[in-house]
């Protein structure tokens, strides 16, 4: 796309002035082409200031679209590729529509923000413009229905390395599905996906990911103040959002594919075990008809949490609709 050629030229010579006639001469187009892609770029958020008499220049731009997360990218199947939407009720929700059409396995969905962000549970998760990442990746993939309780758990070390490689700072995981900086929440992650009656096959998944890099206290709903943190309140770091999206797909790719997901489990769940915050403590299990006291043990091969009750029996629970929640 010659507006793309045109962002190259400009960010190799970027802090310098490069005419608009030389531009049009390399790619065989008019002065006014150049102009309007120009404009174009502008209105996608690229700093490009306009010199009159001398032509372009370009000046560093953190702009977030599909061409700024494929431009990173260096996987082979995750994020091919990426469809990125100013707004949408849910990425997941959106990448469930694929399921019908001939969309390709790894697509990434991709928004600037959800109206309608959710959890498991139906409950809500806040997703604003600006602040966070939040992302579905589409599957078509070869997997029983008893593995996609595991494909959570290894997003989960996928957004903890991705964190880790891009601020320094190791999240740990709350089983089964959240990622935790300095005890706080800063990633959830929620997997669906559609089944095929008969052979419990799976269709397709899709494995939503929303992650909060840029919030301070203030931007988070008070309700979730105390509970909800992002990368930049724990760190100080800035991650820009393109670089944290095309690193998630890297590393989903990595563990998905290249570590053999679902046959070579022991590639992430030593790890998980490791990230986990909570094993060999007492928590409370709370479920539909009540809640115990049990000590959590471990996590079995199918990403079960296997806990010992005031009993002494040990019981292995399924995310389904189970909470843990922490004694203090
Ligand atoms: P559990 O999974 O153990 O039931 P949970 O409270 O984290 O715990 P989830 O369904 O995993 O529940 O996540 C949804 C919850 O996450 C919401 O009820 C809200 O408390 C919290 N939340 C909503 N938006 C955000 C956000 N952007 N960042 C962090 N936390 C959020
Ligand atoms: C949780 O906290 O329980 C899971 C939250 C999952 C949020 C992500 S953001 C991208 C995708 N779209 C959604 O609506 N949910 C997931």
């Amino acid at each position: 796309m010659i507006k793309y050629t045109i962002l190259e030229v400009l960010q190799k010579n970027q802090g310098k002035i490069v005419s608009g006639g030389e531009l049009a001469n390399t790619l065989g187009v008019s002065r006014t082409a150049v102009w309007k892609q120009i404009i174009s770029l502008q209105n996608e958020g690229y700093q490009i200031e306009s010199v009159p008499n001398k032509g372009y220049c370009f000046s560093t731009s953190d702009v977030y679209s599909a061409y700024e997360i494929e431009r990173r990218l260096t996987t082979k199947i995750i994020g091919h590729p990426v469809i990125f939407l100013d707004e949408v009720d849910s990425t997941n929700n959106y990448a469930k529509t694929l399921g019908a059409s001939n969309a390709q396995n790894g697509t990434a969905v991709v928004a600037a923000r959800q109206t309608a962000g959710k959890g498991r549970l139906a409950r809500k998760f806040e997703s604003p413009e600006g602040c966070g990442v939040y992302l579905s990746i589409f599957l078509r993939p070869k997997l029983q229905v008893s593995d996609i309780n595991c494909i959570t758990l290894m997003t989960a070390v996928v957004v903890a390395d991705t964190v880790e490689e891009l601020c320094g700072l190791r999240p740990t995981i709350k089983w089964t599905n959240d990622v935790y900086l300095n005890g706080k929440k800063l990633c959830g992650i929620l997997t669906e996906c559609s089944i095929e009656g008969e052979s419990g096959a799976v269709e397709y998944a899709v494995v939503g990911i929303g992650t909060n890099l840029g919030q301070t206290s203030v931007d988070f709903p008070e309700e979730i103040r105390n509970i909800a943190t992002s990368v930049f309140q724990e760190t100080g770091v800035r991650i820009a959002q393109a670089d944290y999206a095309a690193a998630l797909l890297k590393n989903f790719e990595r563990y998905f594919y290249e570590q053999h997901f679902p046959e070579n489990k022991a590639s992430f769940l030593g790890q998980y075990r490791k990230d986990l915050f909570f094993l060999g403590q007492e928590v409370t299990v709370v479920g539909m008809t009540g809640q115990y006291t049990a000590v959590a043990m471990d996590i079995d091969e199918e990403g079960r949490l296997l806990v010992r009750t005031e009993d002494g029996r040990t019981k292995a629970l399924n995310s389904g609709e189970i909470s843990i929640r922490m004694k203090n």
